[in-house]
C-alpha cells in the first residue's frame, strides 16, 4: 500500500486571497518535497451552489494558475480539474450508498451553507462530503492538507472508508490523516479579527487578493483595523487583541518564523511601524506570484493543456481503484 500520498482540493468559486495562500496553497507547495502530491481543482464541488458558467471555467483556470505560480510543479505533482476524471463521481455514488443520512445530517458546513433555507439547498450540497471522500479515496491518499473547517469532512471520509472495509470484509481503503498547518492557517478578516478572511465578505477591504497590486496591498494593510496599544513583547500579550494577533500571525507565517520571534522584534512598537513592515513583506511574497499568474492566464490554452495532462495521469491512478471498488461491491467492471 502507498504510504505517503497527498491529495487536496480547492474550489474554483471566486478570487483567491491570502487565506487560501497561507492556509492551503503554500502548504501544498512545501509538501512536494516529502510526498507524491495530487492537487485538484474541484469544479464539481463548486456546482453545489449555482455558478455562472463562464466564470466557473475562468475560476478553474485561475486556481490552476495560482497553484503553478505559487510553486506547484505540474511535472512532479499532478494538477487537474475534478470533472475530467470520471472515477470521482463513480466512486462517490458507491459512497452515497455507504454513508448514512445521520452522518451527513451532522455536517456543520452543510448547515452553514444551506442557512435557514435547508429545503432549498441542492441535494448535491448535502452529499458534498461523499464526493470529497471519493476525491481522496479514489487515489488511496493517506494525507490531506486542509484547514480546520474541513476536519469534520475528513472524519467522515474515515468513517466511510471504515464502513466500506467492514461491510465488504476488505482492507482496501486507508484511513486518511489530516495535515493541519501551524501559525496563520486561519487568516482572519482585516476589518474584524474574529471572522475568517473570506471571499464572501462584502468588504473588499477585509481581504488581500492574489490579484491585488502592491499599492492595493499597502492600502488595505494601512486601513486594517487595529487597537491603539503598541505590540506586546510576548505572545500572551495578544490575548483579547484579535486584530493585532491576526496581523502578527500573518507576518510570522509569511516570514516563516514564530509569533514569538515577530514580537521579539516588534514588541513595544506601534502599528505605524509594524504595518509598513507587514505590507512590504506581503508585497515581496505575493506580487511575484500574482505576476506569474497573470502571465499564465494570458494563455488559457497552455493551462488547459496542463490540466488535460494532469487528468490523464490522475485517471491512471484512480481508474484501477474504481475498477477494484466495482469488483468488491459486485458490479461487473468494464
Ligand atoms: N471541501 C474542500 C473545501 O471546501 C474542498 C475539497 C473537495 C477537498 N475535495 C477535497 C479538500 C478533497 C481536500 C480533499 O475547502
Amino acid at each position: 500500500m502507498i504510504s505517503n500520498r497527498v491529495f487536496s482540493g480547492v474550489q474554483p468559486t471566486g478570487s483567491l486571497h491570502l487565506g487560501n495562500y497561507l492556509g492551503a496553497i503554500r502548504n501544498f507547495v512545501d509538501l512536494q518535497s516529502d510526498y507524491e502530491c495530487i492537487y485538484c481543482v474541484v469544479d464539481l464541488h463548486a456546482l453545489t451552489q449555482w455558478q455562472d458558467p463562464a466564470e466557473l471555467a475562468n475560476n478553474t483556470r485561475e486556481v490552476a494558475a495560482a497553484f503553478i505560480a505559487a510553486g506547484i510543479d505540474p511535472e512532479t505533482s499532478i494538477i487537474f480539474n475534478q470533472s475530467r476524471v470520471a472515477a470521482h463521481t463513480q466512486v462517490a455514488w458507491i459512497f452515497s450508498c455507504v454513508a448514512r443520512m445521520g452522518w451527513l445530517n451532522r455536517m456543520t458546513q452543510f448547515k452553514e451553507k444551506a442557512g435557514k433555507h435547508r429545503e432549498n439547498a441542492s441535494t448535491g450540497l448535502f452529499t458534498y462530503p461523499n464526493l470529497m471522500a471519493a476525491d481522496i479515496l479514489a487515489y488511496l491518499a493517506t494525507h490531506v492538507p486542509v484547514g480546520e473547517d474541513q476536519k469534520q469532512h475528513l472524519e467522515l471520509t474515515r468513517d466511510i472508508a471504515q464502513k466500506f472495509n467492514h461491510d465488504f470484509g476488505v482492507e482496501f481503503f486507508p484511513l486518511v490523516e489530516p495535515l493541519i498547518f501551524g501559525e496563520a492557517t486561519r487568516v482572519m478578516s482585516l476589518r474584524d479579527g474574529s471572522s475568517k478572511m473570506s471571499k464572501s465578505d462584502p468588504s473588499e477591504q477585509s481581504r488581500i487578493n492574489f490579484t491585488d497590486s502592491a499599492d492595493e496591498i499597502a492600502r488595505k494593510v494601512r486601513r486594517a483595523t487595529t487597537d491603539p496599544e503598541p505590540l506586546p513583547s510576548e505572545p500572551a500579550g495578544l490575548a483579547g487583541r484579535n486584530e493585532a494577533a491576526n496581523l502578527v500571525g500573518i507576518y510570522a507565517a509569511l516570514a516563516r518564523v514564530t509569533v514569538a520571534d515577530v514580537l521579539a522584534e516588534f514588541g513595544g512598537r506601534g502599528f505605524a511601524e509594524f504595518k509598513p513592515a507587514l505590507s512590504d513583506l506581503l508585497v515581496e511574497k505575493l506580487v511575484p506570484i500574482s505576476d506569474q499568474m497573470r502571465r499564465l492566464m494570458d494563455d488559457p490554452s497552455h493551462i488547459d493543456a496542463i490540466l488535460a495532462q494532469g487528468a490523464d495521469r490522475a485517471a491512471a491512478v484512480a481508474d484501477p481503484v474504481r475498477d477494484r471498488v466495482y469488483e468488491i461491491v459486485g458490479l461487473i467492471p468494464a
